[in-house]
């Protein structure tokens, strides 16, 4: 009898910590099972409440990311001069594969065929080769919207007498090159490119300019595209 009084305590002891432990355990189910709404329960509907302030935020943090990715992307510029559309031709070839705008340069008086007849010494272009004054041509425009967002500036024109077409130059003279990248192509029946890349980078005194391209007259369209992607830009 001495020895169950003694262990009397001890038992209840034993019984009240075992009672402790089942209502901590019942309080834990209750908590992982307790019903919500579309069935989740509290925790788990807490948790992602957490979880999907901190996925917004991030959402957020990408989509403004993006947006500065979008204004830092190369904004391309294909800019030409053509008389009798050869030129017009590699220019829509490279806007199409750069996904860059056109901006033609457009005389406010347009060559006539007769204008171009470079084999007559009295045509307005053989009178214009001749007196380097006469050689001002009036443009349409020579202003692009938004210029100041163009990095890469392609510049085409046909070889005249083995420099560029001179309609450019109003266009060159009148526009700041300074932070672009510029590329001068051109077509023409034989010659090169030659110099008039480097004149024209000279007349406008700013800019990065790059040695360029010359393509024939008849060029295919798959030879253009060829070149363009081989740039990278
Ligand atoms: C006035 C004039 C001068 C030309 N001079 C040259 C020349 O020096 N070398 C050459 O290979 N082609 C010359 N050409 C041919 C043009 O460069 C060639 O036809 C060019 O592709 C025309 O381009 P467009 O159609 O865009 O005007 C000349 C054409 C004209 C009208």
């Amino acid at each position: 009898m001495k020895k169950e009084i003694f262990l009397l305590p001890f038992l209840l002891l034993f019984l009240m910590m075992a009672g402790c432990q089942n209502k901590e355990d019942a309080g834990n189910a209750a908590k992982s099972t307790l019903p919500r709404r579309n069935g989740q329960t509290e925790q788990a509907t807490d948790y992602e409440q957490e979880n999907s302030k901190t996925e917004n935020q991030e959402l957020q943090a990408m989509a403004s990311e993006s947006e500065q990715e979008t204004d830092m992307e190369t904004k391309t510029l294909v800019v030409y001069f053509s008389a009798t559309g050869n030129t017009k031709q590699v220019a829509n070839v490279i806007a199409e594969t750069t996904g860059g705008d056109l901006f033609e340069l457009e005389p406010v008086e347009p060559y006539s065929s007769a204008d171009l007849d470079w084999a007559n010494d009295d045509s307005r272009v053989a009178r214009e080769r001749e007196n380097p004054d006469q050689r001002e041509v009036k443009l349409v425009s020579v202003t692009v919207d938004n210029w100041n967002e163009v990095s890469v500036v392609y510049l085409g024109y046909p070889i005249w007498w083995g420099i560029s077409a001179w309609p450019v130059d109003s266009f060159v003279k009148a526009n700041d090159f300074a932070g672009k990248v510029v590329i001068p192509f051109c077509t023409s029946s034989s010659s090169d490119l030659g110099e008039s890349g480097e004149l024209l980078a000279e007349m406008a005194g700013t800019g990065e300019w790059q040695e360029g391209m010359r393509f024939s007259s008849g060029v295919s369209d798959e030879d253009v595209k060829a070149w363009v992607e081989s740039l990278g830009l």
